[in-house]
């Protein structure tokens, strides 16, 4: 039985993740194709319970070790409950945001390193991506997007945390470009959706 593919979306905040993500959703359905879309942190009960605990503005003394150990513990759970036995029921999975944004904001924003990518390893197991959308948009632009009162404990960090997360993810799409596919996100939405779009047949057709 053929797998389904993993596609996972990554970038700042407000870079326009959740708005392709329905688009990739609605191309799947057309052809037919079943498809699921989840997110992290969350995805599954016991990983949104996790996330309340993550984003909650309150948590602000919470240690970077004990924030990269809770995402590497939703993710987990994702993955065992939800994204593993959905791919080998033959069907796609669109994740918003996975393993890279890990890495990005906890190896890099919050400059743990390479532990992050080793304690993830344990997470995910050979649950990789077959194609990450990096949506490259400068972090500024992203979150003024959004409304102040609705960010989360991440989303309230300071704009040189947000740098260096996106200089993070400028690395992965480096060190992984067969799998991480850089995205100019600040053009109209159905040129990105386009470009993703084509990207995704290109890798139906192998
Ligand atoms: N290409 C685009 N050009 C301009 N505005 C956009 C574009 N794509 C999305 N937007 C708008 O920007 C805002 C954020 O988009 P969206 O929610 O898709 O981003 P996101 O990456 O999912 O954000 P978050 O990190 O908050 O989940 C929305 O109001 C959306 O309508
Ligand atoms: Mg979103």
């Amino acid at each position: 039985m053929r797998r389904g593919l993993f596609i996972t979306i990554e970038g700042p905040d407000g870079s326009g993740k959740s708005t392709q993500i329905q688009e990739i959703t609605e191309f799947f359905r057309k052809r037919g194709e079943p498809v699921i879309v989840t997110r992290e942190p969350g995805g599954t009960p016991i990983s949104e319970k996790i996330r309340e605990i993550i984003l909650d503005r309150n948590h602000r003394e919470m240690d970077p070790v004990t924030e990269t150990l809770l995402y590497a513990a939703s993710r987990a759970q994702h993955v065992a409950e939800v994204i593993r036995p959905a791919l080998e029921d033959g069907s796609h999975v669109v994740c918003d945001r996975f393993i890279d944004s890990s890495i990005a904001y906890q190896g890099y924003g919050r400059g743990l390193g390479d532990c992050v990518s080793i304690i993830n390893a344990y997470a995910v197991r050979d649950c990789v991506p077959d194609l990450t959308f990096l949506m490259k948009l400068d972090p500024g632009i992203g979150k003024s997007r959004i409304k102040k009162e609705e960010q989360d404990r991440i989303e309230m960090e300071n704009a040189e945390f947000h740098e260096r997360v996106f200089q993070g993810y400028e690395e992965l799409e480096l060190q992984f470009p067969d799998r991480i596919v850089g995205i100019d996100a600040g053009r109209e939405v159905e040129a990105i959706r386009e470009e993703i779009l084509q990207r995704i047949e290109r890798l139906l057709q192998r």
